[in-house]
C-alpha cells in the first residue's frame, strides 16, 4: 500500500515565530517514531496553520492514524514550553494506493472519496476532511468497502452454496393442490388488509397453534428451553450490531414515532380528518418523526441485546431461550406467495449461547428433537443442507460457506411442495433452519462468561412454513392426517357461515 497525505493542524495562536521548535518536534517525530517506509517529509508554517506531508509506505502505518499521534505529541511539546495547542487537525489531500486480489469485473463506488481501479490497482482521492472523519476510522473502512464490494461481485450471479446433509424417503402425497389457494376457497384463510399479510379464521388459526405446541412440547421443552417475551420494535444501534441495518435495509417495516402526543400539535391534523374523511397525509408527515427503529425482522437480535455487556454464570450455561411473541415482518414485494412467502409472519425462535462444546452437542441434541417431529409427526418429505448462513446475508456478505469442519453455519430443512412439480426439479421450501454462529454475537455485545469462550446461535420455526409444507403433503382433510399429528389437532374447530 501507499498513503500520500497533505493535512493540516491549526493551533490556538499564531506559530511562525516558534517555527524553530515545531521544526525541532516533527524532526523528532520522524526520528523516533517514523523511519524510511513512514514520515514527515516536506512540512510549512503559515500563520497558526502547519501543513503536514506524509507518505508511508506500509501498511500497518497509515498516515491517518499516524496524524493522531502527530497531533498528541505536538501538543505536549509546544504547550509545555509555549502554551500552544493544536485546536484541530484535517486533511486536505489524500492518495491511497492499494491492490486488490482480483480485479475488478465492473466499476465500484463509495462514498467520501474518488475511486480509480486500474487492473488490480486501486487509487483512491478523499478531500477535505475533518478530524471527526479521521478519528471515526471511516477512511479504514472505505479501504475495506472498496475491497468488499470487489469480492461481492465474484459472488454475484453463483448459484447459492448448498450441500445434501440428509434426506429423508420419498412419501406420497395426499394431493398436489396449492394449501393457500384451497384455504381461502374454504373461507379458512383471507389476504390481510395490507400486502403480504393473512388473516386466520378459526381452522387456519388451529393449525398455526397446533404446530407451534408441537415445537414447545416436542422439541424445546424436552431440551429445557425457557421463554422470554421479547419487543417487537427494534431500535437501529442494534442492527447496527448485528449487521442487518447494512445488509438488507430495503426489507425493513419501519417505525415512525409521533414528533409529539400533543392534542394541540395533532390539531390541525384531527380537523382535516374530520373535514375530508380521508387522511391527511401531508399533515401526517409533519407531525411523524424520521423512523430510529423497526419491526422485529428477526427474534435474535433483541434477545442478545437482553444479554449486551453481562456476563453469564457459568452454572447457568448453556443460557436455553426462545421468544414466540415477536411477530417477524419482512417487506418481500415481488416475492410473495401464499402462507409461505408472506410479509408478516409468525415464529418461535430459540437462541442459544454456551460454550462451543455445549453448542455443537446442542445442536446435533435439535436435529435429533426436529427429525422427531418432522419424521414421526408430522411425516414429511423433507431433507436438510448445509447453505449460506444466514448472518452472512443478513449482515450484507454474500459468502459461500467455507469448507471448514461446518462447526459454525446454518443448516436448512426444506421439504417437498407436491403442487410446484417433480419432487427432483421442483424447489423445496425451507421451512425452518438451525445455526451455529460462533462468537460474531457474543462479540458484537459483549457477551461474558468466566474465563471460557462463548459461542452462540439461534434456530427459526416458522409457523406458516411448518403449516405450508405439512397441508402441501397432507392436504386439508383431518383423515388424512397422520396420527401423531391428531394428537395435537384431532379435529378443526366449526367454521363461520357466512350468507
Ligand atoms: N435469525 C435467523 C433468521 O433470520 C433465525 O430465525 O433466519
Ligand atoms: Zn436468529
Amino acid at each position: 500500500m501507499k498513503f500520500d497525505l497533505e493535512a493540516y493542524l491549526t493551533f490556538s495562536s499564531n506559530i511562525v515565530n516558534i517555527r524553530k521548535d515545531v521544526d525541532e518536534v516533527i524532526q523528532n517525530i520522524n526520528k523516533k517514531i517514523f523511519n524510511d517506509k513512514k514520515k514527515i517529509d516536506k512540512w510549512d508554517v503559515d500563520k497558526n496553520l502547519l501543513h503536514l506531508h506524509i507518505f508511508s509506505t506500509l501498511s500497518s502505518s497509515r498516515p491517518h492514524s499516524l496524524l493522531l499521534q502527530i497531533k498528541n505529541m505536538l501538543s505536549r511539546e509546544l504547550g509545555r514550553k509555549h502554551h500552544i495547542g493544536v485546536r484541530e487537525i484535517g486533511i486536505k489531500k489524500y492518495r491511497i494506493d492499494f491492490e486488490l486480489e482480483k480485479k475488478p469485473l465492473k466499476k465500484v463506488s463509495i462514498p467520501f472519496a474518488d475511486v480509480r481501479i486500474d487492473g488490480k490497482l486501486v487509487t483512491m482521492y478523499i478531500h477535505d476532511v475533518d478530524e471527526d472523519f479521521v478519528r471515526k476510522n471511516y477512511i479504514d473502512r472505505m479501504i475495506n468497502l472498496v475491497r468488499e464490494k470487489v469480492e461481492q461481485q465474484y459472488y454475484e450471479g453463483k448459484t447459492e452454496f448448498w450441500r445434501l446433509i440428509w434426506r429423508s424417503e420419498e412419501k406420497k402425497p395426499v394431493w398436489s393442490k396449492d394449501p393457500t389457494e384451497e384455504m381461502i376457497r374454504l373461507g379458512w384463510l383471507k389476504q390481510g388488509p395490507t400486502k403480504g399479510k393473512w388473516f386466520y379464521g378459526p381452522k387456519a388459526a388451529a393449525l398455526l397453534r397446533a404446530m407451534e405446541m408441537i415445537a414447545l412440547n416436542e422439541v424445546l421443552h424436552p431440551l429445557g428451553f425457557q421463554e422470554v417475551v421479547s419487543s417487537h420494535i427494534v431500535p437501529f444501534d442494534i442492527w447496527l450490531k448485528t449487521g442487518h441495518l447494512e445488509g438488507m435495509p430495503g426489507e425493513f417495516y419501519y417505525v415512525a414515532e409521533p414528533c409529539s402526543r400533543d392534542v394541540e400539535k395533532w390539531q390541525r391534523f384531527i380537523d382535516l380528518t374530520k373535514i375530508t374523511k380521508e387522511v391527511p397525509m401531508e399533515e401526517l408527515k409533519n407531525n411523524l418523526s424520521i423512523p430510529s427503529a423497526g419491526i422485529c425482522y428477526a427474534q435474535c437480535p433483541v434477545i442478545y441485546w437482553f444479554f449486551k455487556g453481562r456476563t453469564i454464570a457459568e452454572k447457568s450455561l448453556p443460557v436455553l431461550v426462545y421468544d414466540r411473541t415477536a411477530i417477524s415482518n419482512r417487506y418481500e414485494s415481488g416475492g410473495r406467495h401464499g402462507i409461505e412467502r408472506v410479509d408478516e409472519f409468525h415464529r418461535i425462535e430459540p437462541v442459544y449461547i454456551g460454550t462451543k462444546e455445549q453448542l455443537l452437542d446442542l445442536r446435533d441434541k435439535l436435529i435429533e428433537r426436529y427429525k422427531h417431529v418432522f419424521n414421526n409427526i408430522l411425516d414429511l418429505e423433507w431433507r436438510m443442507a448445509w447453505v449460506t448462513p444466514w448472518y452472512m446475508q443478513q449482515a450484507g456478505k454474500n459468502m459461500e460457506k467455507q469448507e471448514e469442519e461446518q462447526e459454525t453455519g446454518t443448516i436448512d430443512f426444506e421439504a417437498y411442495l407436491p403442487y410446484r412439480g417433480d419432487r427432483d426439479k421442483s424447489e423445496w421450501l425451507e421451512f425452518q433452519n438451525l445455526s451455529i454462529i460462533g462468537d460474531k454475537y457474543v462479540k458484537a455485545f459483549n457477551i461474558k462468561t468466566q474465563k471460557k469462550e462463548l459461542w452462540s446461535g439461534c434456530s427459526g420455526i416458522g409457523l406458516e412454513r411448518w403449516t405450508a409444507v405439512f397441508l402441501a403433503q397432507k392436504g386439508l382433510k383431518p383423515e388424512y392426517w397422520p396420527d401423531g399429528f391428531k394428537k395435537y389437532l384431532e379435529k378443526l374447530p366449526r367454521d363461520i357461515k357466512f350468507l
